[in-house]
């Protein structure tokens, strides 16, 4: 049974002179009020245009970032508003605010082939609490439901959770749709050897997704600060590097378990160390001799040819995470190179959201392109290949 078994995309739903409610995940990263990475945008646009070219009237909605109750300032969706426009290169009407007379009035006059993007949802704090009656008013403004916003699936929030229940008509946009289809070939049966590599700051944001992969994959490689916590967890000295102190017996715990499930560990044996995260320079050193002055900030050379011998035999890679700190330029080349290896390589590669999918285009070159599949959901994506039920994908099953 494939993932999408029981769920209709958009294009099995009549939405011709419909008006469509897509949620859509505009939850790009912003600085000053200007976004610096569309991505999430870009991403979404095949349904938008195949909705508006179908003759439907368009409702968007989205959240973007995490409101406290009464502060808004920062986080309208305006100037995703704006960039949607110049990318579709229609008029995108913006209510100012995604239920009540304000909403209702732009949405009831939308024509067919017109759009609107109704203003952040998280501004209603019902919207987190899954609320019914919240859910209602949103089911008010359309006829058929689409989610398209896979990077919101994991959250059990009214306009995933229960709006899509309370609508006959539903179904999966067409990045939804493609997010499952790459993302399903991870959990159902994946081609092996299958590869995880985990990067990032702490073992302990990541802890379910690897209890997870210990019962799929093969092997794990393991880099950034959350490797130096395994490292220090041999009672190795790692100088000043970043490690969770109160997460050692974990780390062991994990490093025994994989042990019995005979999937291979691989730590770096070097790393590229320096005096601060500011630092202009790193040095190599082995891990049993670094520096007590100095901090690992990305993975070494001969760690990298490690890594390389298990990408290249590999049938199936997933990865989360950067190698170091490849914001600053003394410490991207683990990253970098990993994203190179990966894009070279045979088998089916799949880069989960957040850092790694910004590092994969940073590298440059077609290394972006030819990755088979780059997630936009970061931990949608985690908990998906956890093998985790989410709530925005079950809540779209049997649709009239
Ligand atoms: C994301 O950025 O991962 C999604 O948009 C979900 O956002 P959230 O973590 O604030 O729920």
């Amino acid at each position: 049974m494939s993932a999408l078994t029981g769920i209709k995309t958009i294009r099995d739903l009549s939405i011709a002179n419909q008006r469509v409610f897509i949620r859509v995940d505009f939850n790009v990263p912003m600085e000053d009020g200007r976004i610096t990475d569309d991505n999430r945008i870009v991403e979404s646009l095949p349904t938008i245009k195949y909705a508006l070219e179908q003759g439907a009237r368009v409702v968007l909605a989205a959240h973007l970032g995490r409101p406290k109750p009464g502060k808004t300032a920062g986080l309208s969706l305006e100037p995703c508003g704006a960039r949607l426009a110049e990318l579709l290169g229609v008029e995108v009407h913006m209510p100012e605010d995604c239920v009540g007379d304000a909403a209702k009035k732009v949405v009831f006059d939308l024509r067919a082939g017109q759009v609107c993007l109704l203003e952040n949802l998280r501004f209603h704090p019902e919207e987190e609490k899954d609320d019914e009656t919240f859910a209602r008013e949103l089911a008010a403004l359309a006829d058929v439901y689409v989610d398209d916003a896979f990077g919101a699936v994991h959250r059990a929030h009214a306009s995933v959770h229960a709006l899509p229940k309370l609508m006959n008509h539903r179904g999966c946009g067409l990045l939804l749709e493609k997010e499952i289809e790459a993302l399903g070939k991870l959990v159902t049966d994946p081609e092996r050897p299958y590869v995880a590599i985990l990067g990032g700051a702490k073992v302990s944001d990541k802890i379910e997704v690897i209890e997870a992969l210990l019962d799929k994959v093969n092997a794990i490689l393991f880099g950034g600060a959350m490797a130096n916590t395994f490292l220090a967890a041999q009672e190795l000295n790692l100088g000043r590097s970043r490690i969770e102190a109160d997460k050692l017996a974990l780390a062991r715990t994990i490093l025994e378990k994989a042990k019995n499930k005979k999937v291979d560990i691989v730590l770096p044996v070097d790393l590229v160390v320096g005096q601060s995260t500011e630092s202009k320079e790193g040095a190599i050193h082995d891990v049993r001799e670094i520096p007590a002055e100095s901090m690992g900030l990305d993975v070494g050379p001969r760690t990298l040819e490690i890594f390389a011998k298990h990408i290249k035999a590999a049938k199936t890679i997933f990865w989360n995470g950067p190698m170091g700190l490849f914001e600053n330029p003394a410490f991207e080349k683990g990253t970098f190179e990993v994203a190179r290896l990966m894009a070279d390589a045979s088998a089916f590669t799949v880069v989960g959201g957040g850092d790694s999918a910004a590092a994969v285009k940073q590298a440059g070159g077609d290394i972006a392109a030819k990755m088979k599949h780059i997630s936009t959901g970061g931990g949608a994506s985690l908990e998906w290949i956890e093998g985790k039920k989410l709530p925005g994908v079950e809540a779209l099953r049997g649709s009239a």
